[in-house]
């Protein structure tokens, strides 16, 4: 592999996020910034994962980190999809995952949760990503901002943390559903003035995490999952972002999320992307190599990434994996799976 990359100005990511069929898939990864990096754990071992958060020169350093490694498209906010939570009032711990050492499940509970205004939030977000947009102008990079989709947040909230099914959230939506929509009410309007505020303060695209939405039926997922994720991308709309979408392991709700007002889908592993292509002829596809692959040796990294490069031909693509960065990958690994998307010409047929 000696080809120079392929050299496209300006920013590649927003040219395909907005519907371009580029010459080269822009790229990044979910979780680039994390626990397989040394230099994160060596912040980790000083702070812990919520002083980083609320530390802007921290979580603007970790945000930073893997770009210093890796010359990818995006780097996304370093923060995670719990961080304006506390805000309304729930206490939330991570171990490493998510834990709401008191689950919400009584109207009393729901009813007490406060809607701060869009600058009580997180203003240290805020902050962070002002350092991120400073450290990175003059620069291709785009900075993007993030968000848990309404229902992703309700089940951490609900189920208390992170767990296989999550069945005490399932039975919560089919046993209090009216409790549910206030629930969801509330957290679309505080999930609203938190992407709004990242925008203004310099995010240059939002992505919704709509992690736990492939739990549902399509049935559920259309009444306590879509209207809500409707209104916060319609609300994100004519900011002059791109709103990107995510869901996993969601391939049976495809024809539903297709109705949502955004101009990115981002797709697990699970459905090649010429397959998933049909459901969203409109749309940038991004995804979805599997991030266990990045545990194989680099020769296998290299063909199963060049399959999904052709898979994503058909239409406008933004590489990225299924889903986030693995714990134990080898930073080596991810440096050889970059240079293949860099070298990978979507308009030139393979020798
Ligand atoms: O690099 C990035 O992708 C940006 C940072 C980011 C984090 N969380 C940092 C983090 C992002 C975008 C998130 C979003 C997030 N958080 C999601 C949606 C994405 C997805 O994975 O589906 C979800 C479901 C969460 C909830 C969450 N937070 C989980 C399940 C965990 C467990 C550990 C893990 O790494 O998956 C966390 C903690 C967390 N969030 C860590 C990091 C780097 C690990 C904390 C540690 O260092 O111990």
């Amino acid at each position: 592999m000696n080809a120079t990359p392929i050299q496209t100005t300006p920013s590649l990511f927003l040219r395909a996020a907005w519907g371009e069929d580029t010459p080269r898939a822009p790229l990044w990864l979910m979780r680039q910034a994390g626990r397989y990096l040394p230099e994160y754990r060596a912040i980790k071992e000083r702070a812990s994962f919520w002083e980083m958060v609320r530390t802007p020169e921290l979580a603007a350093e970790v945000t930073l980190q893997p770009l210093r490694r890796f010359p990818l498209d995006a780097a996304i906010l370093f923060s995670d999809i719990m961080t304006p939570l506390p805000a309304m009032g729930v206490a939330v711990a991570f171990n490493p995952g998510p834990v709401v050492a008191e689950p919400l499940r009584s109207p009393a509970q729901i009813e007490a949760l406060r809607l701060p205004e869009a600058a009580e939030v997180a203003p240290f977000v805020a902050e962070a990503i002002r350092l991120v947009r400073r450290e990175l102008q003059g620069r291709e990079t785009v900075l993007i901002g993030f968000g848990g989709a309404p229902l992703t947040l309700a089940t951490y909230l609900v189920q208390g943390a992170g767990s296989k099914d999550y069945e005490v959230f399932r039975a919560f939506l089919r046993q209090e559903p009216a409790l549910a929509h206030r629930l969801l009410e509330k957290l679309t309007e505080l999930t609203l003035r938190y992407l709004r505020m990242q925008v203004e303060a310099g995010a240059q695209a939002i992505q919704l995490f709509d992690s736990w939405a492939g739990l549902h039926d399509p049935q559920t997922y259309r009444t306590f999952g879509l209207p809500y994720n409707r209104r916060v991308l319609e609300g994100l709309g004519g900011l002059g972002v791109p709103r990107i979408y995510l869901a996993v392991g969601a391939s049976h709700l495809y024809p539903l999320i297709a109705e949502l007002p955004c101009e990115v889908v981002s797709v697990d592993w699970r459905m090649s992307l010429d397959q998933v292509r049909g459901f969203f002829p409109n749309h940038t596809l991004q995804g979805n190599l599997d991030p266990a692959v990045l545990l194989a040796p680099p020769a296998v990294i290299a063909q199963e990434t060049r399959k999904v490069l052709r898979a994503g031909r058909g239409g406008p693509h933004i590489f990225n994996l299924g889903h986030g960065v693995i714990r134990t990958t080898p930073p080596e690994h991810v440096a050889h799976l970059v240079e293949v998307v860099q070298q990978f010409n979507r308009w030139q047929e393979e020798s």
